[in-house]
Parts: C-alpha cells; sequence; structure tokens
C-alpha cells in the first residue's frame, strides 16, 4: 500500500524517535508498504518519519544505480533500531534530496564513511561499515530517525536562498507526483 510522505513543517519530521521491538504490530506489512511507497515515489531510501511514524525504522534500496555501479545497485537494506557507533572525520561533498523536500537539491558534507549497528528485518543483529554513497544514504536517512533534515547541514547562505521554497514546502504548496501530507 502507497502511503503519504510527510512533508517539511511536519512536526513528526523533527520528533525523536522510539525503538521498536519484534512485537511492532505488522511490521513486515509496514515494511513492504515503505519500500513500496519509496519505489512509487522515485526514492532510493525511505525512514519511519516520513510517512508519520516516530519510530526507529528505515529502508534504502539503491537499485536504480545498478546500471552504473551494479555493486552500489545491488545494495537493498532495512535498519531497525540503528545506532551509529562510528563516523570518519573526513568529509565528502555531495548532492542530496529527500521525499520530504520535494523539488530541492542541495550539496551536504557527510562523513566519508560510517560504522552502524541495528537489527535487519529478521531482527538480526549487524554492524557493519559503509563507505562513498552508501554512507550518505544511511546517514541521510538516520538523520531522520534523529529529527534532522538535510537542510540542516546546508550552509547559511544556501539555505537563506531556498527558505522561500522550503516555506511554501511547509505551506502545503509543494508539487510533486506522489501522496503527501503537510502539517
Ligand atoms: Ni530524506
Amino acid at each position: 500500500m502507497i502511503l503519504p510522505i510527510y512533508t517539511y513543517g511536519h512536526p513528526v519530521l523533527r520528533k525523536q524517535t522510539e525503538e521498536i521491538t519484534s512485537e511492532y504490530p505488522d511490521l513486515q506489512t509496514l515494511i513492504a508498504n515503505m519500500f513500496e511507497t519509496m519505489y512509487h515515489a522515485d526514492g532510493v531510501g525511505l525512514a519511519a518519519p516520513q510517512i508519520g511514524l516516530a519510530i526507529r525504522l528505515l529502508v534504502i534500496d539503491l537499485a536504480p544505480f545498478k546500471e552504473d555501479d551494479p555493486e552500489l545497485g545491488a545494495f537493498k537494506c532495512v535498519m531497525i533500531n540503528p545506532e551509529m557507533l562510528e563516523m570518519s572525520e573526513e568529509e565528502l561533498d555531495g548532492s542530496e534530496g529527500c521525499l520530504s523536500i520535494p523539488g530541492i537539491s542541495e550539496s551536504v558534507k557527510r562523513s566519508e564513511w560510517i560504522k552502524i549497528r541495528y537489527y535487519d528485518e529478521q531482527f538480526n543483529e549487524k554492524t557493519e561499515e559503509f563507505e562513498g554513497f552508501k554512507a550518505r544514504v544511511v546517514q541521510h536517512e538516520y538523520d531522520h530517525l534523529e529529527g534532522s533534515l538535510f537542510t540542516d547541514h546546508i550552509n547559511p547562505l544556501r539555505r537563506q536562498l531556498i527558505k522561500s521554497r522550503l516555506t511554501n514546502i511547509a505551506k502545503g504548496k509543494a508539487k510533486c507526483d506522489y501522496k503527501i501530507k503537510s502539517a
């Protein structure tokens, strides 16, 4: 089932999220719905706050990059209760967008590599290191669980330049071809 995506300005995107257990109601259906919602909106990552749930759950699928980079394209994962263990001091610039902030993409500095612990959809505990673009996507989605958005990381001048567009999104004036829910 395709769910509406909550957009910039909705308070749920700023809420502290809570850990879940394997007893969380209809968890597998929720995960399937998150993937379906993300694919429908042509995204490569989606975090639970973006569908209105303040819980520590995110999904990622980099399949759209399969042709350019098979290894990257094969990266698909579900992270439950992730905890960032380490982040490199070295940072890289890269362009980011967000399904909750339609029509805006900006350069964001992210750690080049990270180490993260999480549970997969079967509640197997995993500790993994990611680098480059994978690390970027994981950091972006992880940020959603911390109530943070990529626009929090861009330089103040750029933020000033996109301020009116962000205000429009917050007012529910965002134009996009997937279902959204504004504050
Ligand atoms: Ni996002």
